[in-house]
């Protein structure tokens, strides 16, 4: 179809279900167990109601703010989703290029399909990035990879650490479709030319398994608090972002462990990983409620971003409103890519953008910085 006839993101992923591979759809589409969290994900937005305000001039609306100091001409950015190239040849570096237009962030996977020097080669200037960390059982592969990823300090900005996945999770739809035998695995080749073909140290063993499991081969399950952040920070002078965080309990420690140690974490993902990791854990709004209720103070110390379950400009909107500073789409750019490459990507974030823009105007707000919880009716989802 032709994309500018595609009006919304479910439109996108059901022309982009008919396109990609079936491996590929049961890969992305598949989430933990029962996929209760992936359909709660974007209910518990549903059920948050906004409180528009009327009589505002809103001819004009701008939605750029910043994050981790740095201008983006968005909130929305792109979360880290392995093997782009699965649904189409762009790639990562083609979600690059689809939402260049809109000055977003875009966070690339451990478990990309193409290397991170190929992802930003032909970024729009002023365009960042940041890298997203499996820990691997062999410290030395992931100090080796962020070694290189310290090389490209004008794309990279940042090193998402995610922590909701210690262990592979079921997931049966993927896991019925079986391995992909051609497995995409790029991020970890060799950057330069010269060493193209050499064996992939990423590649991972065959199994009965989904392609989530061929991909978890090697990841450590042994990360903690004391261990960890000191080694990760030895190793990457970049902020440290932790994907994953689910209670207000850890949103907490990680933002007591920024007060003490400086310079280390300077945000934290609020994620069930798209519903993929533990089914039943709750949606990033519920976490977002909880740390208003318990420690609010916790947004003024570290940034705090949401991902999982949006499909709508409102989704984008309600986040905010309730304190995240980014809130990130995974699936969404991946169906982008499906349904026209590069170009679908480009189409998804002109949708969400666009709708971003009229739910503020709608709302009255004029500026990112307006947006907060005098917007937003929650009863239907704190109902004690
Ligand atoms: C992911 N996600 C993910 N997260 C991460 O930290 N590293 C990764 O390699 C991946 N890989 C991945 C693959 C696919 C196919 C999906 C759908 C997701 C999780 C991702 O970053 C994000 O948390 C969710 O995708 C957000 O939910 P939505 O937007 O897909 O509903």
């Amino acid at each position: 179809p032709r994309l500018d006839t595609l009006l919304n993101l479910d439109e996108i992923e059901a022309a982009a279900t008919k396109q990609v591979s079936k491996k590929c759809w049961a890969y992305y589409f598949s989430a933990a167990d029962d996929l209760y969290s992936k359909t709660l994900n974007n209910l518990a937005y549903r059920n948050i109601l906004l409180r528009p305000r009327v009589f505002v001039d809103v001819t004009r609306a701008d939605t750029s703010t910043t994050l981790l100091g740095h201008r983006v001409s968005t909130p929305l950015y792109v979360s880290p989703a392995a093997m782009a190239r699965l649904a189409h040849p762009d790639g990562e570096a083609g979600i690059a290029r689809g939402i260049s237009r809109f000055g977003a962030m875009q966070l690339v996977s451990h478990n990309a399909s193409m290397t991170p020097e190929q992802i930003v080669a032909d970024a729009a200037p002023g365009q960042i990035f940041g890298w997203q960390l499996y820990v691997q059982t062999n410290r030395a592969k992931s100090e080796a990879m962020l070694a290189r990823i310290a090389k490209m300090p004008e794309h990279y900005k940042c090193v998402v650490l995610t922590l909701d996945a210690p262990v592979p999770s079921k997931r049966e739809h993927d896991e019925r479709a079986g391995i992909e035998a051609r497995l995409l695995i790029e991020s970890s080749k060799p950057p330069a030319a010269e060493e193209k073909g050499k064996n992939n140290s990423n590649n991972k063993p065959d199994s009965n398994s989904g392609v989530g499991q061929q991909l978890f081969f090697g990841t450590a399950a042994d990360l903690t608090w004391e261990t960890t952040l000191p080694w990760l920070a030895k190793h990457t002078s970049l902020p440290i972002v932790l994907k994953g965080i689910q209670t207000h309990e850890d949103a907490y420690l990680a933002a007591q462990y920024a007060r003490r140690h400086p310079g280390t974490i300077r945000a934290v993902i609020l994620s069930n990983h798209g519903g993929r990791s533990l089914d039943t854990a709750p949606p990033a709004v519920h976490t977002l409620l909880e740390i208003r209720k318990y420690c609010p103070e916790v947004f003024d110390t570290i940034e705090v971003w949401v991902d999982g379950g949006v499909r709508r400009g409102t989704d984008v909107v309600k986040a905010l409103c309730l304190g995240a500073k980014a809130v990130g789409v995974g699936r969404a750019a991946l169906w982008g890519l499906g349904a026209g490459g590069w170009k679908g990507v480009e189409r998804t974030f002109e949708i969400l953008q666009g709708e971003i823009l009229t739910c503020m105007k709608m709302m009255g707000a004029k500026d990112i910085s307006e947006l907060g919880p005098r917007f937003i009716n929650t009863r239907m989802v704190e109902r004690d």
